[in-house]
């Protein structure tokens, strides 16, 4: 008989109770601890993502066999390799493999040198003075344009730009933002049908998860800022053989063969965030960790064991696992705060959580005295399933009508996207 594990998931977000739940159904699992976690998960730790020492001292007391990161920052600021130096199991890449998301500057530059389909685009500074001609002349190449800032900016760095004015404002706003040094990336504007495609990675090996689609966008028919996401769902229905055997071999193969050349051991989730255009699949961005809300999606969607995924992911072992799916559709509502992504209120109560029989992760939540009390933006991730897209909505919608929180706001299109773009590809 094989020992029980313990697990201790980093991150307080819908993703991170989505994780837990997933690793909750492992036979090889003792206990899961969350740090900090949320009202939802059980066994929190309150410590700050950010304070690896503290981290590392709780894994070593604890007994910790893996712990598994959740969200980007820790990453990109190396948590992986301090746990590793300080003899603590750890999935998520390491500080190098990080900077696939923390900057874009080596993210387009990687795609470039190694083929990966992807927007045109040209690096521009604040302090160069020449900038401003190749940033007029890369705008009047194009079909519009987008700007990215460098560094993670919590989904606020990227602007879409429609004319060589508003090009000049905002490159302004970037450089008074983040001083002169910040190096800024102008590109292409892809038009077409966004996905996710996430992949466990184990240094050479990969296995794909379903792909699935965000709702960025704060208001219904993408309108308003940009969220962290107010609903998912997976798989992409219509998405044909034709265009999987593109998204592969033009996205993700490139990719791989790419980190391998460069040298980059990478062991952990790598996103695609991609862009399904007339001309076929482009890399939007990399991730390096599964999406939020995508993974409260992706995860019940999945039926292979996560801790064995997890082990063979840092064992260099995935090619001895198959991946298997349950059948059907699975939706997620984000039900949020009102004047989230801008201010909100806290500590609302919320009820009905028990009225629902489908799943729910926890986001913005904690927990006082047996009760749920709202605690962020996003609260709540409502969850159905069914045996098309449209049962798994309405499943999901079900469950939204039960759970209710003074100044609740959803979004009422989740899974109606129209898809041309895919569609055209038979
Ligand atoms: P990123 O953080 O790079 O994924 O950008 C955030 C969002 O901006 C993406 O999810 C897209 O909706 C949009 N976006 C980014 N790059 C482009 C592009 N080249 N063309 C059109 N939209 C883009
Ligand atoms: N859902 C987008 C992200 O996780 O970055």
């Amino acid at each position: 008989m094989s020992v029980k594990m313990q697990v201790a998931v980093l991150g307080s977000g819908g993703r991170e109770h989505a994780i837990a739940w997933k690793l909750n159904q492992s036979s090889r699992i003792d206990k899961i601890f969350s740090i900090p976690g949320n009202g939802g998960t059980s066994n929190n730790i309150l410590l700050d993502i950010m304070d690896f020492k503290s981290i590392a001292e709780f894994c070593r007391s604890a007994k910790i066999d893996v712990l598994v990161v959740g969200p980007e920052a820790p990453l990109a600021a190396g948590i992986t390799d301090y746990m590793v130096q300080a003899g603590i199991r750890v999935f998520g890449p390491n500080r190098q493999a990080a900077r696939l998301e923390s900057s874009k500057v080596f993210a387009k530059q990687f795609m470039k040198k190694h083929g990966v389909a992807s927007a045109a685009f040209t690096e521009i500074s604040c302090a160069d003075k020449a900038s401003e001609g190749r940033m007029k002349d890369f705008f009047l190449k194009e079909d519009g344009c987008v700007i990215k800032y460098d560094g993670l900016a919590g989904g606020k760095g990227v602007y879409v730009c429609d004319s060589p004015v508003e090009v000049k404002k905002v490159v302004g706003e970037i450089c008074q933002k983040y001083g002169s040094q910040a190096r800024i990336i102008i590109e292409e504007k892809l038009y077409g049908d966004e996905i996710s495609l996430l992949a466990f990675v184990d240094g050479r090996n990969y296995h794909l998860l379903q792909p699935s689609q965000d709702h960025k966008q704060i208001y219904d028919n993408d309108r308003g800022p940009n969220t962290g996401g107010m609903g998912a769902f997976c798989p992409v229905p219509d998405l044909s053989e034709r265009l999987w055997k593109r998204i592969i071999e033009d996205t993700v193969e490139p990719t791989l063969r790419g980190i391998h050349e460069e040298g980059i051991v990478y062991r952990g989730v790598l996103y695609f965030g991609l862009m399904i255009t007339a001309q076929g699949p482009r890399v939007l961005e990399y991730n390096v960790r599964l999406g939020d809300p995508e993974a409260q999606v992706v995860l019940p969607a999945l039926k292979t064991d996560l801790l064995d995924i997890i082990t063979a992911c840092i064992e260099g072992e995935l090619s001895s696992l198959q991946l298997e799916f349950n059948p059907g559709y699975f939706a997620d509502i984000v039900m949020a705060m009102a004047g989230y992504p801008g201010k909100y209120e806290k500590d609302r109560l919320i009820s009905g959580l028990q009225s629902y029989p489908g799943l729910v992760f926890h986001a913005g939540t904690r927990m006082e005295k047996g009760s749920y009390l709202t605690a962020g933006g996003r609260v709540l991730n409502v969850v159905g399933q069914g045996e098309n897209l449209s049962e798994a909505v309405n499943a999901a919608y079900q469950g939204v009508k039960k759970i209710s929180f003074p100044g609740q706001y959803y979004r009422k299109d989740i899974g109606n996207r129209l898809n041309p773009v895919i569609k055209s590809f038979v």
